[in-house]
């Protein structure tokens, strides 16, 4: 530990990490229990997360926690995790506030259930003024779907081709107001991007773990943040060493 109690390499860490929690399904199999077991896990893990964020000072956390493709499993796991989405907002927000956490949603609300749909709007306006942390819950979310909502978007407010940039389009996305993700963390060992962030991922770090996301716990967190802080980030650009020969 430094001076400050905080670990010697975390002003190097992540201003923002986005976390595809996977493995919950294999997790559950695996102890011969229902599936919605290794989500109910997964939930207590992400409480253990969220204060981790908070304890290594990172800022923004993403989470994938429901995709437009998830409509296509089981309907009793389906439900299951919009009642997962609704206890968690109402057992676990007001030691959210307590902690600074400034819920956001990110993805189409109006397919979810009216009781659903008032919760999350709840949380989100209770928590609005908080800065510690800012959470960002993807549920009923799609990449692909994000940059098709913020296309018809632009056109409803009559953008000029012009006008279109970069940062604009950002602007029009779910994530507006958070940085592009530094570090994105998929447990249990898959190579995919899912349909998560694809336009906010164009230079994000990953770190991949064979680790099941309810066993991904604040240990293994700082792991990811340790092996980040040594990363490289160039953008696509070389380090002005190669050209000088100096090696700093
Ligand atoms: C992927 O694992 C996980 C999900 C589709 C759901 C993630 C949800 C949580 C961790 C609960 C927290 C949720 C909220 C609403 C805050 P998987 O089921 O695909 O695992 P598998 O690949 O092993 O089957």
């Amino acid at each position: 530990m430094s001076e400050n109690g905080q670990p010697p390499n975390s002003e190097k860490y992540p201003q923002h990490v986005a976390i595809i929690m996977d493995g919950n399904g294999r997790w559950a199999k695996r102890r011969g229990l229902p599936r919605l077991a290794g989500h109910k896990a997964g939930t207590d893990n992400l409480r253990k997360i969220i204060k981790a964020c908070v304890e290594f000072g990172v800022k923004y956390l993403t989470i994938y926690a429901f995709s437009t493709e998830n409509w296509g499993r089981p309907k009793e796991e389906v439900d299951g995790l919009m009642r997962i989405l609704e206890d968690v907002i109402e057992r676990e927000l007001s030691e959210l506030k307590e902690q600074g956490v400034q819920i956001r949603h990110l993805g189409c609300l109006d397919q979810l259930a009216g009781s659903v749909q008032r919760k999350v709007l709840n949380a989100v306006e209770q928590t609005k003024e908080n800065s510690t942390l800012i959470l960002n819950v993807a549920f009923n979310y799609g990449g692909r779907d994000e940059i098709i909502h913020a296309v018809k978007k632009m056109l409803g407010d009559h953008i000029t081709a012009d006008a279109v940039t970069h940062e604009l389009m950002s602007e029009y996305l779910y994530t507006a107001g958070s940085p592009d993700p530094d570090l994105i963390i998929r447990t249990s060992g898959e190579l995919r991007i899912s349909n998560f962030l694809i336009w906010q991922a164009a230079y994000s770090e990953w770190y991949v773990t064979e680790t099941y996301w309810p066993d991904f716990g604040r240990e293994e967190f700082k792991k990811a943040l340790d092996e980040y802080a040594q990363r490289d980030r160039r953008f696509g650009k070389v380090e002005s060493s190669e050209y000088t020969g100096v090696n700093d």
